[in-house]
């Protein structure tokens, strides 16, 4: 079974709330020079062009939330955003973005589990950042059905994820074999966690997912570190 993992994924998220936008904002270790660091943020701007075209708007739940780097973009949209992660840590810096960006009360927060999880509403829109690739490949049906579930009828899901390795060396870290769906993840600290983490071709995880009666469009961004879907469940439950 897969718990002591994820449980060490979970712990791995916890410890690293404080450390974690560095990734994002590509600080400290992850500042990869001001070419590749352009490219980033221009394929972040992208994304968020696209989600604004796309438009979350009405009622919104977002799965994995972290720190709240989408979650004030959706706030921005939606007439209210119910946030769910497990870690009370990045809820907590979640929520003091929120509050400085003057948002916070349209966001509900939920600490949960999401393997353990299930919604406590109908949402026009369901979004999740950079989670698919951290849902082990055994509970991926499992996870679309969640979402599927959380979606009124006519309801949309947008994500976005990694695409591949940012580095050559996060490949070889992935020892146990070219099947290996974990790889080594280290805080600033030298702490070090193994975690999931799955990369999706984006045209063979769009038909997988029309297998599972999804009706999704998935892309590369333009610089191609990013994948992104949107789109929307053709059946109420699952084929
Ligand atoms: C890669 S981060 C993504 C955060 C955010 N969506 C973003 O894009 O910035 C993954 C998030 O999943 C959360 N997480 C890990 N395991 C979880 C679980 N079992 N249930 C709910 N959230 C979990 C972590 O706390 C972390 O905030």
């Amino acid at each position: 079974m897969d718990g002591e993992l994820l449980e060490g994924q979970l712990a791995y998220y916890k410890a690293r709330a404080e450390e974690y936008d560095e990734w994002f904002l590509r600080q400290g270790r992850y500042d990869r020079g001001p070419e590749w660091n352009r490219r980033w943020f221009a394929e972040l701007e992208e994304v968020h062009r696209e989600l604004g075209r796309f438009g979350p708007t009405g009622r919104v739940l977002e799965l994995a939330c972290g720190t709240g780097l989408w979650t004030l973009d959706l706030a921005r949209h939606a007439a209210g955003v119910t946030a769910v992660d497990a870690s009370p840590e990045v809820l907590e810096i979640n929520r003091a973005r929120l509050r400085k960006a003057g948002h916070e009360t349209s966001v509900r927060y939920v600490e949960a589990d999401l393997f353990d999880w299930r919604p406590d509403a109908a949402y026009d829109t369901v979004f999740f950042g950079f989670w698919l690739s951290h849902v082990p490949p055994e509970r991926f049906e499992a996870f679309w059905d969640l979402v599927r579930h959380a979606l009124k009828p006519g309801g949309r899901v947008f994500f976005v994820d990694s695409v591949g390795p940012e580095t050559p060396d996060e490949r070889e870290r992935r020892s146990r074999g070219p099947q290996d769906h974990t790889t080594t993840r280290w805080l600033n600290d030298g702490r070090e966690f193994r975690i999931v983490k799955i990369f999706y071709d984006p045209a063979t995880l769009e038909r997988r997912l029309a297998d599972l009666g999804w009706r999704l469009s998935v892309m590369r961004t333009k610089e191609r570190h990013l994948l992104y879907g949107f789109g929307e469940s053709l059946a109420r439950t699952a084929p």
